[in-house]
């Protein structure tokens, strides 16, 4: 049976926290998850480097017979996702798709503000990229007035290593909070603005007050894919429903098996592919 399915890619486990959601709300959809485990993280590499391993990735999952590919990575979809879909898929994949994850966040950010005034926590790659606040400027409208970041370089390697109930992992999300509070008194949304940081849900709601909406990827890019596909029919009905969910990784299977066993809740089996 010839699989379709839609293709997941992040640099490594965070893209589980998207698939999840994507899986409750398209439970008979096939889905491709491909972690890049090997080269992670991404979040502290240069523009060039990301956009290059990201098209790679792209490649390969259109390779794969993915009509669709959902690049659920911040600081991918901050560097690569532009250039990619306006310069290399008319080349690559004329009739393909290429979804970031950053647009339907700022969309829902427009939809629950009520001062406007937004911060986003997120890898010192898509800080530095500035995608955000160019987006929120761009499709948040008129309720958006400003907005702050804080660079969390620590939080991707401490999720990666399994390190998310440690004193370390506290001691690093306490300190990003803390100071992207004091940036902004009147924040009322928080962006979790890389898919690993929902690993670190519990320990974030303990330092952020609970007046301030937090903002977690997932759900949104599911709510809005969801939304898409009834648009765009034309997409929909090139991807193949069967239920199957399989994973590619760029590291040794094994590792990728247990790690993400525990991030998505429940046994994988994984295979090993090379990138490059
Ligand atoms: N999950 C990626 C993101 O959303 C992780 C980044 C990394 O590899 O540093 O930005």
């Amino acid at each position: 049976m010839d699989a379709f399915p839609i293709g997941v890619f992040d640099s490594g486990y965070g893209g589980l926290t998207v698939l999840k959601e994507l899986v409750k709300s398209l439970p008979e959809y096939d889905f491709l998850y491909l972690g890049d485990n090997a080269r992670t993280p991404y979040g502290t590499r240069s523009f060039k480097v990301v956009y290059s391993y990201t098209l790679q990735a792209v490649k390969y999952l259109f390779s794969m017979n993915c009509p669709l590919i959902i690049i659920a990575c911040n600081t991918a979809s901050s560097k690569a996702l532009r250039t990619i879909q306006q310069t290399d898929l008319p080349k690559i994949a004329p009739d393909g798709r290429v979804l970031g994850v950053i647009r339907p966040s700022v969309e829902k950010v427009a939809e629950i503000t009520k001062t406007g005034h937004v911060g986003i926590l997120g890898t010192p790659g898509t800080v530095i990229s500035e995608s955000y606040p160019l987006e929120l400027r761009k499709w948040a409208g008129e309720k958006f007035k400003t907005a702050v970041q804080e660079a969390c370089p620590l939080w991707v390697p401490l999720v990666e290593n399994n390190e998310i109930d440690s004193a370390g992992a506290e001691f690093f999300v306490k300190k990003n909070i803390q100071n992207i509070l004091q940036k902004d008194r009147k924040l009322d949304t928080l962006i979790l603005g890389c898919t690993h940081y929902p690993l670190l849900i519990k320990l974030i709601k303990k330092y952020v007050p609970a007046n301030i909406n937090i903002v977690e990827q997932g759900a949104i890019v599911a709510e809005k894919l969801t939304d898409y596909l009834k648009r765009h029919p034309e997409i929909d009905q090139k991807i193949s429903k069967n239920s199957h969910i399989r994973f590619q990784t760029t590291e040794s299977a094994e590792s990728f098996n247990e790690k993400a066993a525990f991030f998505i809740g429940k046994e994988i089996s994984a295979e090993n592919i090379h990138l490059g």
